[in-house]
């Protein structure tokens, strides 16, 4: 059901972990399946300098947590937010229409990391 590049990120994920005292941090979960994802971040002067997750969740969760902080390292804070799942979707060749959802995952934890980023400079 997946195709071959899919499954080489999933086999293979970049960034999995956990930032030690990140500059934002955000966890989601998803409704319609109940996993959940975290994304911690380094940010230095409003870049992104380092990205991780932790997931439980499926194959497309793990392969689309995995490109999506691949994508967002280097990128200003305001790049990130505007780092669609289904940008990263098209950057993994597609996947099937009923693991579309797993793919939001990583899309809100980013946003909701950066959000975190913000309220802490700006406390
Ligand atoms: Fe839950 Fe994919 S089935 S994230």
């Amino acid at each position: 059901m997946y195709n071959e590049k899919v499954m080489d990120v999933f086999r293979n994920p970049k960034n999995v972990g956990e930032i030690e005292n990140p500059d934002g941090i955000g966890t989601v979960g998803n409704e319609k399946c109940g996993d959940i994802m975290q994304i911690s971040l380094r940010i230095k002067d409003d870049i992104i300098t380092d990205a991780k997750f932790k997931t439980f969740g499926c194959a497309a969760a793990i392969a689309t947590s995995s490109t999506a902080t691949e994508m967002i390292k280097g990128m200003t804070v305001d790049d990130a937010l505007k780092v669609t799942n289904r940008k990263v979707v098209e950057t993994l060749g597609g996947l099937p229409a009923q693991k579309i959802h797993c793919s939001v995952l990583a899309e809100e934890a980013i946003k909701k990391a950066i959000e975190d980023y913000r309220s802490k400079k700006n406390a």
